[in-house]
């Protein structure tokens, strides 16, 4: 099978043909691993027939949304680049899940695709520039769990990554991160596949306040995951400190127990 190029999400499809040849596999992934990991703790399937519904934001090429497909979730991939989804749609053609679809559309605009059952969040949040607004949307749609995994602002400065100093926004704490240059044309920003879309400046928030907004949204549990980190004792204390981005889980618990 002749693939256009993919430059994040490492597929194998059932012929063996791999998006990435060479590069691990997104499924082999303890991110991977750890998300439907919580997702069949806090939204498990009890009904194949009837499966709780997930939607992926900003799902990029595919791969995370595949992997909760191919677990019986039926799950909607949302992506705001058309280059994006058309790498979804070869994995999606690649594969015999009708369980799988994929929407072109800004995550501002979620609130028009219905009820969820879980809320997969990876690497996005800080490509927004009203965040705190897209996590109540979040909350409003979301009817089990939110499974948030982002960078945040942290008040010792990343070494890593130029941010604002610590300022308010949207009510909360925060740092302001230069996502795309000024002026960027509309072909530069679908080109640049991993960025923000339609906001030149995301604002990352302080993690303290990151916590409270997602309790704020309905969640009335509000956990971190540190399983999505490969060795946790080697790599988690360089995460924090260096990366400031951890897996948060929003857990709506009334609708969890009585789903038990
Ligand atoms: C860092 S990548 C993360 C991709 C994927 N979720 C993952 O974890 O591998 C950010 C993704 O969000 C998409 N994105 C950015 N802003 C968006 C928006 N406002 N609405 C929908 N998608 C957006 C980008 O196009 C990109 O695919």
């Amino acid at each position: 099978m002749e693939l256009m190029p993919f430059e994040s999400h490492s597929i194998e499809f059932p012929d063996g043909t791999r998006t990435m040849p060479g590069e691990p596999l997104l499924r082999d992934s303890a991110l991977c691993r750890a998300s439907l990991r919580s997702l069949a703790t806090f939204c498990p399937i009890e009904d194949p027939a009837n499966p709780p519904r997930v939607i992926d934001l900003g799902c990029r090429e595919g791969g995370f949304a595949l992997e909760f497909a191919k677990a019986g979730y039926e799950v909607l991939g949302l992506e705001a680049r058309e280059s994006n989804v058309a790498r979804c749609r070869l994995v999606q053609d690649a594969h015999d899940l009708p369980n799988l679809s994929f929407v072109v559309d800004d995550a501002r605009f979620v609130g028009s695709y219905g009820r969820f059952d879980a809320a997969f969040c990876c690497g996005l949040l800080y490509h927004l520039d009203r965040p705190v607004e897209h996590v109540m949307a979040l909350g409003a749609i979301t009817d089990r769990l939110l499974i948030l995994n982002t960078h945040y602002a942290d008040f010792p400065p990343s070494p890593y990554f130029a941010l604002s100093e610590m300022t308010e926004h949207e009510g909360v704490l925060g740092k302001w991160y230069v996502d795309l240059p000024p002026g960027v044309s509309l072909e530069e920003m679908e080109a640049s596949r991993g960025a923000s879309w339609g906001n030149e400046h995301s604002f990352w928030v302080e993690r303290r306040h990151l916590l409270e907004t997602i309790r704020r949204a309905g969640f009335d549990m509000v956990l971190e995951q540190h399983d999505f980190l490969d060795d946790i004792p080697q790599e988690a204390p360089s995460w924090w400190d260096e990366q400031q981005r951890s897996q948060f889980l929003g857990v709506r618990t009334a609708a969890v127990v009585a789903a038990v």
